[in-house]
């Protein structure tokens, strides 16, 4: 017997948990278990052992990696992106400069139209090109399962095209891929709002739910775009097809999103800028993960999630990345767990556990991913010789990362 990857001298095994745990919450946020001195060892893709490196008696491994002033962590899991577009839209981000809100620009026929006008025109070859090399730019960045969304196809057909490429991303890659049908992303000008609504409801889900493309279904709810009520319709015919909601909630108004996603029994709700008491009263009596995305708040100047009220009143939390061409164009988790800290408050043990446990637990890979786990998933990513944990949001925007290993394999 001999393991395929040994990792020797850790400086510190973070994210270990013996027992697997599926989430945390409240103050359990705060600890972020580590072994110091350690050592990690892989088979078959799985992680096989772990421990001090003072009970390291077995060595024999086709390939050893001295990790000596480096740390070592679960990779990401990002549950939450628009990884499959068509282009990016600096223009709009420009005009915000500007002065021109989000909104004001989605009004005119810009913001997510227009990334669906481009989508529309794209075929599912350029798609599937561009989208692979953003999933191996967030490999490289540390993220080892990814949610993607479609919702920017905004027809039957343009919709089916961008699951199908996301679904490729998975197999093609060694990331692990869920899938989300976000038809209710924004209405089609073509179109009124309850001729568009009647064609998810009769064509798009069913037509994605036999090709099995989707793994959740979501909605944009917010004022301009999906209502409490309409969102409620859309993702019960979900649920009726097998996709389970999550939702884009409470991000530009107090859209009632966090209620109707509480109600529908939602995997979680996502973005929550503006959230107040009667919010998270909802979320304390639900199973929903709250899930903040702090690319967005930053890129839009909007205000951040009150993620320490969140935390404080004994929720738990996850963080996402968002990467969308829009409102987020970046899917670089460690820059998300610096601004999750800077910005929001939270300490780097409550964003590393908010990054990858939650994270996991938000798309139902709590028993394979998201901790260093005897038996998950040989998921992990090693450091740059760096002081401490702490040291990744404070050197923000530095590369951190020398290498990331996902089931097993050194990319
Ligand atoms: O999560 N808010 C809605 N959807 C995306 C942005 C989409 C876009 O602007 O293209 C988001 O922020
Ligand atoms: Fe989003």
């Amino acid at each position: 017997m001999s393991w395929d990857i040994l990792i020797k001298n850790i400086k510190g095994l973070a994210q270990v948990r013996d027992q697997n745990v599926a989430v945390v919450a409240g103050r359990a946020m705060a600890v972020l278990p580590s072994i110091p001195n350690s050592y990690l060892a892989m088979k078959d893709g799985i992680i096989a052992d772990f421990g001090s490196m003072d009970n390291l008696l077995f060595q024999h491994a086709t390939q050893t990696i001295d990790a000596s002033g480096c740390f070592v962590l679960p990779s990401f899991v990002d549950s939450h992106t628009h990884l499959v577009f068509a282009a990016s839209r600096e223009e709009e981000f420009v005009m915000k400069i500007q002065g021109i809100s989000y909104a004001e620009i989605a009004a005119k026929g810009g913001g997510i139209l227009n990334s669906a006008r481009r989508l529309q025109q794209a075929s599912e070859e350029e798609l599937y090109d561009s989208a692979l090399k953003r999933a191996h730019e967030i490999m490289q960045t540390g993220t080892g399962a990814v949610e993607i969304k479609s919702g920017y196809g905004l027809t039957t057909k343009d919709e089916l095209k961008m699951l199908r490429v996301a679904k490729r991303i998975g197999r093609d890659t060694p990331l692990t891929v869920k899938t989300t049908f976000l038809g209710a992303h924004a209405v089609p000008q073509d179109i009124s709002k309850e001729e568009y609504i009647a064609v998810i409801l009769n064509e798009m889900i069913p037509a994605i739910a036999h090709e099995e493309l989707a793994d959740y279904i979501d909605v944009f709810c917010e004022q301009g775009f999906f209502t409490p009520d309409e969102t409620e319709r859309i993702v019960e015919e979900g649920k009726r097809f097998g996709m389970k909601p999550r939702i884009h909630a409470n991000q530009l108004h107090r859209s009632g999103g966090v209620q109707v996603g509480v109600k529908t029994k939602a995997i979680s709700v996502d973005h929550l800028e503006n959230i107040g008491e009667e919010e998270i009263m909802a979320l304390k009596h639900s199973e929903v993960m709250p899930t903040a995305l702090p690319g967005a708040a930053f890129f839009l100047g909007l205000p951040f999630p009150p993620a320490r009220q969140i935390i404080d009143a004994g929720l738990p939390m996850a963080i996402a990345s968002d990467y969308n061409p829009g409102s987020s164009p970046c899917g670089n988790m460690p820059l998300m767990i610096a601004l999750a800290c800077i910005r929001m408050k939270i300490t780097p043990e409550e964003a590393f556990n908010a990054a990858t446990i939650n994270t996991a637990f938000a798309l139902e890979l709590q028993q394979t991913h998201g901790s260093i786990t005897r038996g998950k998933v040989a998921n992990v990513l090693i450091t740059k010789p760096i002081p401490s944990i702490s040291y990744i949001p404070y050197a923000f925007g530095s590369y951190l990362v020398s290498k990331v290993i996902l089931n097993g394999k050194v990319l």
